[in-house]
């Protein structure tokens, strides 16, 4: 190659071969350095990249090198080609820097310090009870569904046989919403809604929140869960419902637990009756009341559409706060939602 060459070649472009053999590109060499460089994503990658590019025995002072094989008559444009591309680069080379120290680095590691807890946080304690009571039950061959807690009138009283007239229907005691439908006030809504959807023999299991405009105090919340237990099949008795209850209150609460059902009334079931559970609290074994229950009643049966005379069934609804409150010690249901995890994390 011969030097004219170097003569006609834009400054940027000399080729210095006659001495050297060595070629110099001074835009390839930028595009290389720059790429070089954006790859560079740390303090010490930066650094590395700055003694290999710009440092003492850097590329760029090698190749200024090459000028003495140089034409003297070349050298003032390779030497303005090489003095823009170390500007250029130096340059560069100050943004990225500004650029990678401003991202957060956090402070410096001292591994002597102990460490920090983990704030791992917990199940509120209603949501174990829930899973627990529905641990039980789905042992027992009850299926865990739910409903919706946003209900119609249908699902939470008129299926449910609670007549158009009845007070529990007041609007003192649900929460109507503007837009039509309500809150559910039980949990009953949820028989409803599987009887609806789903052909006998059914066995489920629902828990979940239900809302009444109850005034707040140590055992009233606008606001609390039940789990309701339904089965229907063909010749269920009362024996089943009762073994069921005592089934769950075996697993729950001990094998020395009782279950004691008073006569009562729901307008869905037919015996009714409110269930008591014996349990221990502290030392002692003491009788709770935690809902309640009885046998399907047939006009229940007969709204969804089902035959009384071949289809029978057994229900029951307890009161959660109530078992978590008692089982716990817990005095007042108001702490249970004040999310103060003081309390909280006790259990
Ligand atoms: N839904 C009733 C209530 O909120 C509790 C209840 C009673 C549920 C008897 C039942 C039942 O399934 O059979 O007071």
């Amino acid at each position: 190659m011969g030097r004219g060459d170097v003569m006609n070649a834009a400054p940027s472009m000399l080729r210095i071969s006659s001495a050297t053999s060595m070629t110099v590109d001074i835009d390839a060499t930028r595009t290389e350095a720059l790429e070089s460089l954006h790859s560079a994503d740390d303090a010490s990658g930066l650094e590395d990249w700055r003694i290999n590019w710009l440092g003492t025995k850097g590329r760029l002072k090698s190749m200024m090198g090459a000028m003495k094989d140089l034409d003297p008559s070349d050298r003032p444009a390779f030497g303005q080609g090489m003095n823009a591309l170390k500007a250029t680069l130096e340059e560069s080379f100050a943004e990225r820097k500004s650029a990678i120290d401003s991202v957060p680095q956090g402070p410096g590691i001292d591994v002597t310090e102990p460490g920090l807890p983990v704030g791992l946080g917990r199940q509120h304690i209603i949501s174990r009870t829930v899973a627990d009571i529905l641990d039980v039950f789905g042992r027992m061959g009850f299926t865990p569904v739910t409903g919706p807690e946003v209900e119609d009138e249908w699902h939470n009283f008129t299926a449910l046989n609670v007549p158009e007239a009845h007070p529990a229907r007041e609007p003192v005691d649900n929460f109507y919403l503007a837009a039509g439908g309500m809150l559910r006030s039980q949990t009953s809504t949820v028989q409803i809604r599987v009887l609806e959807e789903t052909p006998p023999p059914v066995r489920i299991v629902a828990a979940g929140r239900v809302y009444r405009p109850d005034t707040h105090d140590a055992t009233h919340f606008s606001m609390f869960h039940q789990v309701e237990g339904l089965l229907v099949d063909r010749d269920v008795t009362m024996v089943d419902l009762k073994s069921s209850l005592l089934g769950f209150a075996h697993a729950y609460f001990g094998p020395e637990a009782e279950v004691r059902m008073r006569p009562s009334f729901f307008p869905f079931t037919e015996p009714s009756a409110e269930v008591d559970m014996k349990m221990k609290i502290k030392d002692s074994w003491q009788w709770v009341e935690l809902g309640g229950c009885g046998m399907v009643d047939p006009n229940v049966l007969t709204a969804v559409g089902l035959d009384p005379e071949e289809w029978t069934g057994f229900a029951f609804g307890l009161g959660v706060e109530r078992i978590a409150m008692r089982k716990y010690g817990i005095a007042d249901i108001r702490w249970l939602y004040e999310n103060d995890a003081r309390f909280l994390r006790q259990f």
